[in-house]
């Protein structure tokens, strides 16, 4: 007898990213901090996540261990098929130059580097060269065509961050983390950043993890998983900045 399922001809959902079990402890002894305690999630391609939670909850902690920039306790964290807690410094710091994508809170550009320069800065490091249509679709699509040229200093902070994704998307990654990417611009730039994250969502299937602490840049995610103390204890699906709300003034009881 046939399955259900085997009669579906849906795209099949794709996990690019999962986390299994994964705890991180900092220090040792009394003054142990337990960042995360546990936490398993995944991760499809073209999803839009966002992660919230109380400040030392856990959050950059698990975005770090996700996106290999740190070490993690016990646990594994899967890009792909490549179990990223077996790889050597070496193939991690290939697979996330080749791979992954990040946009931090502080922009992380080179002041001495024009816009162009620095968006470019991954891609000349990788040793490859993306396509010229990706590199201007991008700067179209960031509204960057005009300041190319200018360096850091000459541009506002939505412009910094704005290079900073156009960096982060021109290796196509896999994933695209993101760690607070509007909390330092106003709303109106932020707006701009968090919309075109969604397009890239939308329009190339992207695949956005993004910790945030504002409901409104977490309405514009597929899901909210919350985090507390270590731990993922609530998900949202289709969340709206009511929602979000809602479910945060339940956490905190
Ligand atoms: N390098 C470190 N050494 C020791 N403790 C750390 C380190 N990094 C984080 N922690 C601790 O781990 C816990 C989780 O920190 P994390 O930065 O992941 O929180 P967060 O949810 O991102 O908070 P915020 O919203 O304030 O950015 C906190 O108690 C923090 O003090
Ligand atoms: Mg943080």
């Amino acid at each position: 007898m046939d399955t259900p399922t085997s009669q579906h001809n849906e795209r099949p959902v794709e996990h690019v990213a999962v986390a299994i079990d994964l705890t991180k402890s900092y220090g040792r002894g009394d003054g142990t901090v337990h960042a995360l305690r546990g936490v398993s999630a995944t991760f499809s391609r073209g999803q839009f996540t966002a992660i919230m939670g109380p400040s030392g909850s856990g959050k950059s902690t698990f975005l770090h261990c996700l996106a290999g920039l740190d070490t993690v306790t016990s646990g594994s964290v899967v890009i792909g098929d490549v179990d990223l807690t077996k790889l050597s410094r070496t193939e991690l710091t290939k697979l996330r130059r080749d791979r992954l994508g990040f946009v931090f809170q502080s922009f992380n550009l080179l002041p001495m580097l024009t816009a162009e320069e620095n968006i470019r800065l991954t891609d000349r490091l990788g040793g490859r060269r993306a396509e010229a249509g990706w590199f201007d679709t991008i700067v179209n699509a960031l509204g960057l065509r005009a300041r190319l040229r200018h360096r850091p200093a000459e541009l506002s902070g939505g412009q910094q961050q704005r290079v900073a994704v156009a960096r982060a998307l021109l290796t196509r990654p896999e994933v695209l983390f993101a760690d607070e990417p509007t909390g330092n611009l106003d709303s109106s730039t932020g707006t701009e950043v968090l919309g075109f994250l969604r397009t890239a969502v939308d329009t190339h299937r992207q695949t956005v993890i993004m910790v945030t602490h504002d409901p409104v840049a977490a309405a514009y995610a597929d899901r909210v998983l919350f985090l507390a103390d270590g731990r993922i204890v609530d998900e949202l699906a289709a969340p709206t900045n009511d929602l979000v709300h809602a479910r945060m003034r339940q956490m905190e009881g």
